[in-house]
């Protein structure tokens, strides 16, 4: 069953997974706040819901998101942007601890690639194309495009995407490691949700930690990046799902984890 917001559709969770929908297709799912607005809480809610161990975003079968919505953007003046509350939607959106894993088809553009490169993992169907297209409004990405961009495709990639706003192709994205797997565009969801319910069977703890510290890579140096691994891993010793998952391994079953 899916639950209506305005913007979204979110599902039952199913296997530990919950499945959120971008859906205004009127508008090519075009982020507007409201939208933001939903996903953040529908996220920070699923934070606190032991029963949901992951969560899967998707749009439709021609888009993903095509941006922040232009309409709304430009009723804003500089004040306007200073002060706009989707900065806050963003950061909550970032902050979500556990996996989120985006199913991509169609347009990926602005925001909407920014929405790709908040998720953990990224499957896109052969017909996904990403892109940065602000530059041809006057503006930059503004959600962590130039930040989160140049970190995951490097330097000449992310300045050709952020100077000319050519799109690239879901294989090119793959080859540059914004995807991580290219699919058909019918297996995309399918296979986001495959892996979400994998990670769901996954030990929760040791899970969250693992994003986490993934993500500190990203911003800090290899030596402090070591460090809060170790820290990590030496915190993990102290769960009962370590003792768990190296017991199952010695006695040849199967674990059974209960995130404690
Ligand atoms: N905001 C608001 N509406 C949008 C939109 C957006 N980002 N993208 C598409 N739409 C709307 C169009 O206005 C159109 O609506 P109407 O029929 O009511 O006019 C509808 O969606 C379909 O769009 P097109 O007719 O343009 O469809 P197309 O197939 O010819 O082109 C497209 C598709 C290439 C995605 C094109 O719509 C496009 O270039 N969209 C804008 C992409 C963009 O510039 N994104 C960056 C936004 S800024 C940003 O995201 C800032 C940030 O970093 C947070």
């Amino acid at each position: 069953m899916q639950h209506e917001y305005q913007d979204i559709l979110v599902s039952d969770i199913v296997s530990g997974v919950l499945t959120i929908t971008l859906n205004r297709p009127e508008a090519y799912n075009a982020l507007r706040t409201q939208l933001l607005s939903e996903m953040a809480d529908v996220l920070d809610s699923a934070a606190q819901n032991d029963e949901i161990r992951a969560v899967v975003v998707t749009g439709n079968e021609k888009v993903f998101a095509a941006g922040a919505d232009i309409k709304e953007m430009a009723a804003l003046d500089a004040v306007g942007v200073l002060n706009d509350p989707r900065v806050g939607h963003w950061r909550r959106i970032a902050q979500f601890p556990k996996p989120l894993i985006a199913a991509v088809n169609g347009f990926a553009l602005g925001g909407g690639c920014e929405l790709v490169m908040h998720a953990d993992i990224v499957i896109a169907g052969d017909n996904a194309q990403f892109g940065q297209p602000e530059i041809n409004l006057g503006i930059i990405p503004g959600a962590g495009g130039t930040q989160r961009l140049l970190r995951t495709v490097g330097k000449s990639m992310a300045m050709q995407l952020v100077l000319s706003g050519e799109f690239i192709t879901a294989a090119q994205a793959r080859d540059f490691g914004l995807v991580s797997e290219v699919t058909i565009p019918e297996r995309s969801l399918e296979r986001a949700n495959e892996l979400a319910r994998k990670i769901a069977t996954k030990p929760p703890i040791a899970v969250r930690q693992a994003k986490e510290v993934l993500l500190k890579a990203y911003e800090t140096t290899l030596d402090s990046g070591l460090s809060l691994e170790r820290k990590a891993f030496t915190l993990l010793a102290a769960t009962e799902d370590r003792n768990e998952g190296i017991a199952a391994f010695m006695e040849k079953r199967k674990p059974n984890f209960t995130g404690k």
